[in-house]
């Protein structure tokens, strides 16, 4: 069920429809992408990878919490050496694929980046949530260094998205978002997860083996929603909502704020691997004919 309708443009990439698997979930091999893609995901996004393999935090790694998934995985993942070739399986198979790459300093980001180009992704998406190696703050919270890693990975072909860690810091997030688009993202993703935590009352001790984590779910959709909903309004690039998406009422919900597409992650291991085209029907009756641009943003018209 592949509707004309809901193609998108995201800059100068184009997607089949706005569903996009999130960085993190089925993203390490070229199977796995290519199993998603065939589910009609509308592009795919590999596990975020650095330049070295790691192994990534201690267990438990993963809890439930009430309305959401709390996460503390250390971004586990097998290096830049090893995910290129499956970026290669996921390509022959016909994928439109993202590259999520991630790193401490803008020389690791440009040397993955190039790395990712080469592996024949469509669009570079910069995990943007780790520390800087020298001053240690979040890289994405700070609009110099956000400006400083995309500017040189701009100077790369293949489209760069700038995905933002989780933060209600409306002032600071919107000068982030700024001087990503000045520096030549094309798109950005809002957000990866907000930061909480859970406690064993019995045991007295955090449950995740970090001790601290990032919140998924539906528990962050309003949160996601009315950030998608500010930043539009902020910025002329195209903006990809991530946050909470489990039916298709919460895509649309997202592309009535202001997103032009939308990221799934915590939503596939609720509802299946069906939940694309799920999401695709629910916006396909929406639109009732309509193209996709015609309903971006609707929620912002007096
Ligand atoms: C288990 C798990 C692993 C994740 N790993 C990554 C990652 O490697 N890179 C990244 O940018 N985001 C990662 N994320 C964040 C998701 O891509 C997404 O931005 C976030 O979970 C919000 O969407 P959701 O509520 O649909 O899951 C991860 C999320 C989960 C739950």
């Amino acid at each position: 069920m592949l509707k004309e309708n809901l193609k998108v443009k995201l800059g100068s990439l184009k997607l089949r429809n706005p569903t996009i698997l999130a960085a993190g979930i089925l993203g390490l091999t070229g199977g796995s992408l290519r199993r998603v893609w065939r589910s009609e995901a509308g592009a795919v996004t590999t596990k975020s990878v650095g330049i070295k393999p790691r192994e990534g935090y201690p267990g438990p790694r993963i809890v439930e919490t009430s309305g959401g998934l709390l996460n503390a995985m250390g971004l586990p993942n097998p290096g830049i050496k090893n995910i290129v070739d499956e970026i290669k399986i996921a390509k022959k198979a016909g994928a439109t694929v993202i590259g999520s790459i991630f790193g401490n300093k803008k020389e690791e980001f440009t040397h993955l980046a190039q790395k990712i180009e080469k592996a024949g992704a469509d669009a570079i998406e910069l995990n943007l949530s780790c520390p800087h190696a020298e001053t240690l703050t979040t890289i994405g919270h700070d609009p110099e260094l956000t400006r400083e890693i995309t500017e040189v990975v701009e100077k790369i072909e293949t489209p760069i998205w700038v995905k933002l860690p989780g933060n209600t810091h409306l002032s600071n997030l919107t000068q982030v978002a700024k001087a990503a688009e000045v520096s030549g993202a094309e798109s950005l993703v809002l957000s990866n997860t907000f930061p909480g935590m859970a406690i064993d009352i019995k045991t007295r001790r955090p449950i995740l083996g970090h001790e601290t984590g990032g919140l998924s779910g539906p528990a962050i959709k309003p949160i996601g929603l009315r950030l998608v909903y500010e930043i539009s309004q902020s910025v002329e690039i195209p903006i990809i909502g991530a946050g909470g998406i489990r039916k298709s009422e919460d895509a649309i919900e997202y592309i009535l704020a202001g997103a032009s597409a939308v990221e799934v992650g915590t939503g596939i291991m609720q509802e299946g691997l069906g939940i694309f085209q799920d999401i695709c029907r629910g916006i396909t009756s929406f639109l009732e004919g309509r193209e996709m641009k015609e309903i971006i943003g609707l929620a912002h018209q007096t």
